[in-house]
C-alpha cells in the first residue's frame, strides 16, 4: 500500500512530472505521422483498463496506455470532429491548475482565476468587437453556455411575473432558430419546461443559412398558437456546415418585436478574427447574448466556453435564489469577482488560465493567426474539391468545416446507393489509412464532413485525403459493378 506521505511527495511529483513532460513532447514530436483515431472496441479497451486496475499500475505506463488509446488531435490527419488539438502551453496551465485545484464560484476561494476570467472576457470581447459594457464569464462547455444564456433570456422577457421562483404556468413560451441549429437549443428549451413546441425550427436556405424572410410569418403563427415567442438565437456558424446565419437581420427582427437575440458562437464566434471572413459576423454585437467555446477554434482544451452579455447586468439575472452561506445578496452591488452567483456551476475549474496564458504569454494575435491558418486550409480544400470532377462540393466554407462528397458520373448511382458509397468509403478510410473525418446528412443525404482544426495539416495531407477516397470509391465501385454483373 503506498502510503499517502509518498503520493503528496514533492520529489515523488518531480520525478513523475519531468517523465509525463518528456512522454509528451515526444508524442507531439511523433504526431506528424499518427493514424489520427487507431480504431478499438469498447470490449477490448474496456478489459485493458480494467487489468490496470486488477493488477496495478506505475503513473509512466498508465499514462503512455492512455495517449495509446487516444484520439490524435496533433496528428495533421486529424479532420473530425470540432476539437482543436490544445496548445501545449494550456496543458502546462491545466497541470498547475490540478495542483492548486483553481476554483472561481468565490473570490476568496479563487482570487486569481477571477481576475483573470473577467480580464479573459474583456479581451475576448475587445477581439471579437462586441459592443462596450458587454460582460460575462466562463463555463463548462457551449452546451451549458446556451442554457444559461436561454435563462437569462427567460429571465429578462418573462411578461409579468418571475418563472425563476414561480415556474412557467400557463405560459407557452418559444424560441425561433434555424433547423440547422445544434441539438443543445432544443434541449435547453425542453430544460426549462416549454416542450417540444418551445422550439420553432425556421427552415434553411441551400447554403444552410436561415431564411429570415420566414420570421414574419413563424412569429403570427406561433402567436395565433397562443404561444408567446421570448427569444430567437442566430447560428454563428452551424455544426454540420459551419453555416452564418444573417445576424444583422435576425437582430433588427428581434429589435422590432422586442424579443431577445441569443447568438450560439460555439464553433464560428472566432471567424470574427480573419479578415476576409469577418463580415459574415456583422451583427455579433448587437446580440443580446452570445457564447464561443474556446475549445473548438481557440487552441484550449474542453471545457473552456464563454458567455457574453451585451449589457453586462444580464449577466446577473439568471440565478437569484439565495446561498447565504456563499454570497451575499444585501447589496444590489454586482460583485463581478463572485463567479458563482452568475453561472450554473458552483465549484467551476480556474478554466480562465487557459486562455491568459495565451493572451499574455503569445499577445491576441495568436488567435488570429490560428483561426486564418484553419479557414486556409478548409478554402483550399474545398477549392481541390470543387475543381475535382468526381467529387461534388456541398457548399463554399465559411470557416473550417468542409463537406462534401464523391460523386463519380459513371456509373450512375441512385441517390441511396451514393449514401452507401460515401458512408463505406468513410469506414474503409478511418479504419485502413491514418485519416480521420467524419460523416453528416444535409437534405437526409450522406455528405464527408473535415473540420480542419490542426494548423499543420498541410497540402499533401489535404492532396491525399482526395487521394484516398479516390481509390477507395474507385475499388468500391469496381468491386460493385463486377458483382452485379
Ligand atoms: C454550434 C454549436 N453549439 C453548441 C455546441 C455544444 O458545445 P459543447 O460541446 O461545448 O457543449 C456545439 C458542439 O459541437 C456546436 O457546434
Amino acid at each position: 500500500m503506498k502510503s499517502l506521505t509518498q503520493l503528496y511527495d514533492p520529489a515523488t511529483f518531480r520525478r513523475q512530472g519531468h517523465s509525463l513532460v518528456d512522454l509528451l513532447a515526444d508524442y507531439l514530436k511523433s504526431t506528424p505521422e499518427a493514424v489520427a483515431n487507431p480504431h478499438a472496441e469498447p470490449g477490448d479497451m474496456l478489459e485493458g483498463f480494467r487489468t490496470l486496475l486488477k493488477e496495478g499500475t506505475t503513473p509512466d505506463d498508465l499514462f503512455k496506455k492512455v495517449l495509446t488509446d487516444s484520439v490524435h488531435l496533433h496528428s495533421p490527419y486529424y479532420m473530425g470532429h470540432q476539437m482543436n488539438p490544445p496548445a501545449p502551453l494550456v496543458a502546462l496551465a491545466d497541470l498547475l491548475n490540478g495542483i492548486i485545484n483553481g476554483s472561481t464560484a468565490i473570490f476568496e476561494m479563487g482570487r486569481a482565476g477571477a481576475v483573470m476570467e473577467r480580464l479573459v472576457i474583456e479581451h475576448t470581447a475587445g477581439l471579437l468587437q462586441l459592443s462596450k459594457g458587454t460582460s460575462g464569464f466562463l463555463t463548462n462547455g457551449g452546451t451549458l453556455a446556451n442554457l444559461t444564456a436561454l435563462l437569462a433570456a427567460r429571465a429578462a422577457k418573462w411578461p409579468s411575473g418571475d418563472a425563476w421562483k414561480d415556474g412557467n404556468g400557463d405560459l407557452r413560451p418559444c424560441v425561433f432558430v434555424n433547423e440547422q441549429a445544434h441539438y443543445c437549443i432544443d434541449r435547453a428549451v425542453r430544460i426549462m419546461g416549454w416542450g417540444e413546441a418551445g422550439v420553432v425550427n425556421i427552415p434553411s436556405d441551400d447554403k444552410f443559412r436561415m431564411r429570415t424572410e420566414l420570421l414574419e410569418e413563424a412569429i403570427s403563427t406561433a402567436r395565433s398558437k397562443g404561444m408567446t415567442p421570448l427569444a430567437i438565437i442566430g447560428s454563428a456558424g452551424t455544426t454540420s456546415t459551419g453555416s452564418f446565419d444573417d445576424l444583422g437581420a435576425i437582430a433588427d427582427f428581434a429589435e422590432r418585436h422586442g424579443l431577445w437575440f441569443h447568438i450560439d458562437g460555439a464553433h464560428g464566434a472566432p471567424v470574427r478574427l480573419d479578415p476576409e471572413k469577418a463580415h459574415q459576423l456583422n451583427g455579433l454585437e448587437r446580440a443580446d447574448s452570445m457564447i464561443m467555446d474556446y475549445h473548438k477554434m481557440m487552441m484550449c482544451p474542453g471545457l473552456t466556453t464563454g458567455v457574453f452579455f451585451r449589457n453586462g447586468t444580464d449577466a446577473f439575472r439568471t440565478f437569484h435564489q439565495q446561498a447565504d452561506y456563499l454570497l451575499s445578496f444585501d447589496t444590489n452591488e454586482e460583485d463581478w469577482y463572485n463567479m458563482g452567483r452568475r453561472t450554473f456551476e458552483c465549484t467551476k475549474n480556474m478554466m480562465s488560465l487557459r486562455v491568459f496564458s495565451l493572451l499574455s504569454c503569445y499577445g491576441s494575435d495568436i488567435f488570429r493567426d490560428y483561426v486564418v491558418r484553419v479557414n486556409t486550409i478548409a478554402a483550399n480544400f474545398a477549392a481541390d474539391v470543387r475543381a475535382n470532377p468526381l467529387f461534388e462540393l456541398a457548399l463554399d466554407p465559411g470557416c473550417n468545416i468542409v463537406c462534401f462528397r464523391y460523386r463519380p458520373t459513371m456509373p450512375v448511382h441512385s441517390a441511396d446507393d451514393l449514401d452507401n458509397l460515401n458512408a463505406m468509403i468513410r469506414a474503409q478510410l478511418v479504419a485502413e489509412t491514418n485519416y480521420y473525418l467524419v460523416q453528416t446528412r444535409l437534405r437526409s443525404r450522406i455528405y464527408l464532413r473535415c473540420t480542419f482544426t490542426n494548423p499543420k495539416t498541410e497540402v499533401n495531407h489535404t492532396a491525399g485525403l482526395l487521394q484516398a477516397i479516390q481509390s477507395i470509391g474507385g475499388e468500391i465501385t469496381n468491386l460493385r459493378s463486377q458483382f452485379l454483373t
